[in-house]
């Protein structure tokens, strides 16, 4: 009787768990532990059926001793490894002693933690270049410059530079943790994105040629400043990267199956030397730059599209950036039509 609560117990958690009787055979196993370790391991015993010596060792103290515990193991299933984290605990059910198994998968869990340690190792490493090259020239400046004005003057302005790179970067920290943070709040204004990238385009008009094809209005939903700050890193990329020229069109899609309804694309194309395909996944990875050097050269922070993707997501739209060596960059927001 009380095994059957106990298996519909089990069977209502998303969890893999398995209870094993006194005779230390598998007595209940509910479904995400069938599908885990396949339906055969009821009836089995617990030594050939978990096998991992950490297991082993954690059920035969609870059925000497009446031990509870917790582990965390690999286990591999159709060559798909992840990290388990196992919580047991002794039952006695009918006056036979059992032991209750649960098997939380931490997989998710472990890759956001390295994940996150990447990402501080990462900004470390980009604060601590600019950071270093200033303490040098202030030495520079404290010693052998120090009565010459000429030199002064030039180290000041290396080290505003590195300052403002400093800056920046903290600027784009913060509006990527913004942006993370609304992830779930979807921008209710209606506004309209042609008038936006216009007025995105603007500023970097004399630095570059910009051909515009916007049409309009283009009515989404959107957070003008976020959508601002999309049209800007690209315009900014096909300069520093694109051979400094661009072509930006906005276009209406009668129907877009992943965002399975009308929508509107905006397009920043440009003919520069385009980027190989092994590299094109990762563009939008924090900090991840084709060439870190001459990224840092232009003052790029390797933030831009990683910024940009999570935006977009945010406007529950699609990115999609199509490249080929020697053929150029295109880069394309979909977002839904709000008309
Ligand atoms: N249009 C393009 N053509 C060629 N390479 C590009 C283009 N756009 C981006 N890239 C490559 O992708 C990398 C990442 O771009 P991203 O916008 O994320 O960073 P960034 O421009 O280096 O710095 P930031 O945008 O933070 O100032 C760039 O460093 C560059 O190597
Ligand atoms: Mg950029």
């Amino acid at each position: 009787m009380a095994l059957k609560v106990v298996g519909a117990v089990l069977d209502a958690l998303s969890d893999a768990a398995l209870l094993l009787g006194p005779d230390g055979r598998v007595a209940v196993a509910n479904a995400p532990a069938q599908a885990r370790f396949g339906v055969w391991i009821v009836g089995q015993s617990y030594v050939s059926a978990l096998r991992q010596p950490p297991i082993l060792s954690l059920v035969d103290g609870c059925f000497a001793h009446g031990a509870g515990g917790a582990v965390e193991v690999t286990h591999v299933a159709e060559g798909v490894e992840s990290r388990l984290r196992l919580q047991l605990t002794p039952l006695v059910l009918d006056r036979g002693l059992h032991a209750l198994l649960v098997f939380r998968d931490v997989s998710a869990a472990k890759r956001d933690e390295a994940l996150q340690s990447a990402f501080v190792a990462n900004v470390s490493h980009e604060l601590k270049t600019p950071l270093t090259a200033i303490l040098g020239f202030i030495d520079t400046l404290e010693g052998p410059a120090r009565d010459d004005a000429g030199g002064r003057a030039r180290f000041l302005g290396l080290m505003r530079r590195e300052a403002e790179r400093m800056s920046r970067l903290v600027a784009d920290l913060m509006s990527l943790a913004r942006v993370e943070a609304q992830a779930a709040r979807r921008p209710t204004a209606r506004l309209d994105w042609a008038e936006v990238v216009r007025g995105a385009a603007e500023p970097l008009e004399d630095r570059m040629a910009v051909e515009m094809r916007l049409g309009g209005p283009a009515w989404v939903r959107g957070d003008a400043d976020q959508l601002v700050q999309v049209a800007t890193n690209l315009l900014e990329n096909a300069l520093r990267y694109g051979g400094g020229a661009a072509e930006v069109a906005l276009d209406h899609v009668a129907r877009e199956p992943v965002l399975r309804g009308p929508a509107w694309r905006m397009t920043v194309r440009d003919r520069g030397p385009g980027i190989a395909p092994e590299h094109v996944p990762r563009l939008t990875d924090r900090f991840y730059r084709v060439d870190a050097h001459r990224s840092r050269a232009a003052g790029g922070t390797g933030l831009g599209l990683a910024i940009v993707k999570h935006i977009v997501t945010r406007h529950r739209g699609r990115l999609r950036i199509d490249s080929a060596l020697g053929r150029g960059t295109s880069v394309a927001v979909l977002l839904p039509d709000a008309s």
